[in-house]
């Protein structure tokens, strides 16, 4: 779908979107429309229950005395509370109203708000970023999808006064949705197409933007003794991968990197600690927290962010086999510390722990951010609303939850504490991979914390976050791509060069 920016006219084919807001109030180009219709807007308005209310929409098809196909009526709610998110909302709904009703062309017409925050070309911008964000179609598998089920919109024009200003505006916001798409792709992909070789590679296109990609395999990880990485994916006939990301733009090269560490179990069966079969096919997007990393670089190098930043992945298929790691065994972390894996279906720490210490260790970054698919516990605490944060640093903290605040990927944070650390003491070992069922998610933390070597550092546990099962404004259901906007915000917030 191409989008474009255009001064207000009206049009003589296609789908036209206009905003109305709470309480039947008509924005000014709901009101010419009217007046050409006839009255026929109001009249449509009046017989139905549509009140302008945030998500309402209303679709008025051919209306006489208009020469379009159809009119759809998107509900803005109260001007004043029409922010970025809510701008991306209205684009989002508008899209999938109009995306396969069978028109090629909409046009979406924004008139000045009263009352509202944003400037007209920031309105617009976050109309189309909304849009095109909910377009995402993950349907290269299905073969015999029905013409009408397909999408018919080739164009989506968004027309404001200013349309110049909104074209540059959202010239940064189209990188962020490419990248977007391209977690979501990753995340979505079955785990016979992405495993840790093939994901490795989809990170190496990276390169196409200007950021230099390493991959480490199975014999040069053992050199640097991530045994605990290892010992995950030694079950499993795919080699294990860990992928280096880097983005050198700050004004000073030589400037401390932030860095961005992701959990990439391209499938995850529990291994011989196995996980009951109702269900495991979720496990495929146990590599969410890696494909959001990829996908944060992406964003930033794709917007030629004014930042150093590293991104590092560890890529493992958690499967059983006589090879396969045993519950009881003793391996030894890159850190040196040694780990009973009590449980072989807590990989996704061990995993973390040869990352996150070769991250510090090799970048000494201003500080480390994980994201990772770590617990179900997180998920019976927050449910599917907040991603899990729990961090050594206050600040960091802070800026994570402003960020995920600011794009509507929100995150609650959850203590740590020596309480909690010592739920991970082993008998025969430094610590062991599991902590009880007590605060799960909390002991899997401080398990982590362990190998960060006390550089500033949060863990998201996103675990709740990286399906959805229900379409939102501006994701279809599936994969979500969480915390790609995130990242790319907290950089553009808080560490980026000013211009
Ligand atoms: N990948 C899972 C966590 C998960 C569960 C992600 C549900 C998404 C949805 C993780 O590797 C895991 O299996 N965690 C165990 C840990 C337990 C064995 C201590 C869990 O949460 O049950
Ligand atoms: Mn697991
Ligand atoms: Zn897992």
């Amino acid at each position: 779908m191409k989008i474009a920016f255009a001064k207000p006219s009206l049009p003589n084919s296609g789908a036209m979107i206009v905003g109305v807001l709470e309480g039947k109030v008509m924005t000014a180009t709901a009101q010419t429309l009217d007046t050409q219709a006839g009255g026929g807007i109001s009249r449509a308005i009046s017989a139905s229950r549509f009140e302008g209310k945030k998500g309402q929409t209303l679709m008025i098809l051919a209306p006489a005395g208009l020469e379009i196909s159809r009119l759809l009526l998107v509900g803005l709610g109260k001007a004043k509370d029409v922010d970025a998110q809510a701008a991306q909302a209205f684009g989002g709904t508008a899209l999938a109203q109009v995306q396969t009703a069978g028109d090629a062309e909409a046009v979406i017409a924004l008139d000045i708000l009263p009352g509202t925050t944003l400037s007209p070309p920031e309105l617009a911008a976050n109309v189309a970023f909304g849009a095109r964000l909910r377009s995402y179609r993950f349907d290269k598998y299905m073969t015999k999808q029905k013409k009408e089920d397909k999408p018919s919109l080739k164009k989506l024009t968004v027309t404001t006064e200013s349309a110049a200003e909104a074209k540059t505006a959202f010239a940064p916001l189209d990188k962020i949705v490419d990248a977007v798409f391209l977690t979501r792709d990753v995340v979505s992909e079955p785990a016979n197409i992405i495993h840790p070789e093939s994901l490795a590679a989809k990170a190496e296109t990276l390169r196409d933007l200007g950021v230099e990609v390493e991959v480490l395999g199975e014999k040069q990880m053992k050199k640097l003794g991530m045994g605990s990485l290892l010992g995950v994916g030694q079950g499993s006939d795919r080699e294990s991968k860990l992928v280096v990301m880097r983005w050198t733009n700050a004004a000073k090269k030589d400037e401390a990197p932030v860095a961005f560490v992701g959990k990439g179990v391209t499938f995850d069966s529990g291994g011989i600690s196995i996980k009951p079969g109702a269900g495991m096919e979720e496990m495929k997007w146990d590599m969410a927290g890696a494909g959001a990393v990829i996908g944060a670089m992406a964003a930033l190098a794709g917007r030629k962010a004014k930042v150093n930043a590293v991104g590092v992945v560890g890529l493992v298929e958690n499967m059983p086999s006589g090879n396969a790691q045993r519950p009881g065994d003793v391996v030894i972390s890159m850190s040196g510390q040694t780990i009973e894996v009590i449980n072989t279906d807590a990989e996704g720490r061990l995993v973390l722990a040869d990352a996150l210490w070769y991250t510090q260790d090799r970048f000494k970054p201003k500080f480390m951010v994980d994201l990772a698919t770590l617990t179900g516990a997180i998920i019976i605490a927050l449910g599917h609303e907040y991603g899990g944060l729990m961090a050594s640093d206050d600040k960091l903290a802070d800026r994570l939850a402003a960020a995920g605040k600011a794009v509507g990927e929100q995150l609650w944070r959850l203590p740590l504490g020596e309480a909690y650390d010592k739920q991970i003491k082993s008998d025969i070992a430094d610590m062991k991979n599991v902590g009880g069922r007590e605060g799960g998610s909390i002991t899997a933390a401080q398990f982590l914390k362990r190998f960060t070597n006390d550089v500033a550092w949060a863990h998201l546990d996103i675990a709740g976050m990286a399906w959805g099962k229900k379409d939102t404004a501006t994701c279809p259901k599936g994969a979500t791509a969480f915390g790609v906007r995130l990242l790319d915000r907290l950089v553009a917030d808080f560490y980026e060069d000013k211009k």
